[in-house]
C-alpha cells in the first residue's frame, strides 16, 4: 500500500535533517503564501479519522505561556498549528503525533519554524480558534512562521535544559539495530532525531518477525504515545527511503504500533 497521497517522502525526508524547535518568531518576515501552502497540506494530510492539524492565524498572545521557567516561552508568532484529536479514540494520540509531524516537516520544507507544545499552551484559548467536533480536543499546538535569524536568549537558555541536539545512542532506542535489514535501521535513524516532549525520546524500537514494533518506555507518561506517533512518521520516512512499503498496525499496550512491510527480502 503506498503512503497517504499527501505523504511527501522526499521533501519531508530532507526536512528531518534540518528541523529543530524554534520559539522566537518574526511575524513581519513570514510569507503568507507559505502559510497558505501549509494550511493546504494540513487540510489534505489526514491519514486517520481521529486526528487532524489546522493552521490558524492572528493568535492571541496568551495562547502560548511558558509555565515551567522559560520552557515553552514563545515570542513573536502570529500563526499556529493546532494538533487536534478525538479524545474518545484509543489510538488518537499516536495518530495525532504522526499527522502533526507531517505538517511540521512540511513547514520545515517551506522554511518555516515550528515547536510542538503540549504543556505550556492554553487549551481554552486554543479551543476558541477552531471549530471542534464532539469529542475533539486540541492535544498540542505549535507556533509557525519565520523564526528569528538568531536564537533568542530564552532559546539559548532553554537549549541547556532540553538539549535539542542531544539524542540517545541508536543502541538505546533500537537495540540490536546492526543486525536489522537496511530499511529498519534507516527508520530508527530517522526516528532518533524526532522531537519529543522535554526531549525525553521515550520511543523504543525492536525488530520482530520481519516487522518493527514501537513503544514508549514506562517512564514516559502523558505524551508518550504522542511522541511515538511523531517518531512513527520519521521511522516511515527512513524505512521508505530504503524501499520498505508497508503500513502501521496498532499494537497492544505497552507497545504502540508495528510497521508491517508488504514486500521485500527480510
Ligand atoms: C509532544 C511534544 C511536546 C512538547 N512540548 C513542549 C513544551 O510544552 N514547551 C516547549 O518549549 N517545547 C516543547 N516541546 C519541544 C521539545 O522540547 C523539543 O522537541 C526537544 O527538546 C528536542 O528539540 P528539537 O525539537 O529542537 O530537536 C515538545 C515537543 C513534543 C514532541
Amino acid at each position: 500500500m503506498p503512503a497517504h497521497p499527501a505523504f511527501d517522502a522526499d521533501r519531508w525526508s530532507d526536512a528531518v535533517a534540518v528541523r529543530r524547535s524554534r520559539r522566537a518568531y518574526d511575524a513581519a518576515a513570514t510569507d503568507p503564501g507559505k502559510l497558505e501552502v501549509l494550511a493546504a497540506t494540513a487540510a489534505t494530510f489526514m491519514p486517520f479519522e481521529d486526528a487532524r492539524a489546522v493552521v490558524v492565524h492572528d493568535i492571541p498572545a496568551n495562547l502560548f505561556s511558558g509555565i515551567i521557567g522559560s520552557y515553552g516561552k514563545v515570542t513573536g508568532a502570529t500563526s499556529a498549528i493546532l494538533f487536534i484529536c478525538d479524545s474518545t479514540s484509543p489510538n488518537a494520540d499516536e495518530h495525532c503525533g504522526y499527522t502533526g509531524e507531517g505538517v511540521v516537516l512540511e513547514a520545515t520544507a517551506l522554511g518555516l519554524g515550528t515547536c510542538w507544545i503540549s504543556g505550556s499552551f492554553s487549551r481554552s484559548v486554543s479551543a476558541g480558534l477552531v471549530e471542534l467536533k464532539e469529542g475533539e480536543i486540541v492535544r498540542a499546538a505549535s507556533p509557525v512562521g519565520a523564526a528569528t535569524a538568531a536564537l533568542s536568549g530564552t532559546e539559548r537558555l532553554l537549549y541547556g535544559q532540553a538539549r535539542p541536539k542531544f539524542r540517545r545512542p541508536l543502541d538505546v532506542i533500537a537495540p540490536g539495530h546492526e543486525t536489522w535489514p537496511a530499511w529498519a535501521g534507516e527508520g530508527a535513524r530517522a526516528a532518533r532525531v524526532a522531537p519529543s516532549a522535554i526531549n525525553r525520546q521515550p520511543w523504543r524500537f525492536r525488530y520482530e518477525n520481519g516487522s518493527v514494533v514501537v513503544g514508549a518506555t514506562g517512564s514516559a507518561p502523558g505524551t508518550g504515545r504522542l511522541d511515538c506517533g511523531i517518531a512513527m512518521l520519521h521511522f516511515e520516512l527512513g524505512a521508505r527511503s530504503e524501499g520498505s512499503d508497508g503500513a502501521w498496525v496498532a499494537a497492544a499496550a505497552p507497545d504502540v504500533a508495528r510497521w508491517e512491510p508488504f514486500s521485500q527480502a527480510l
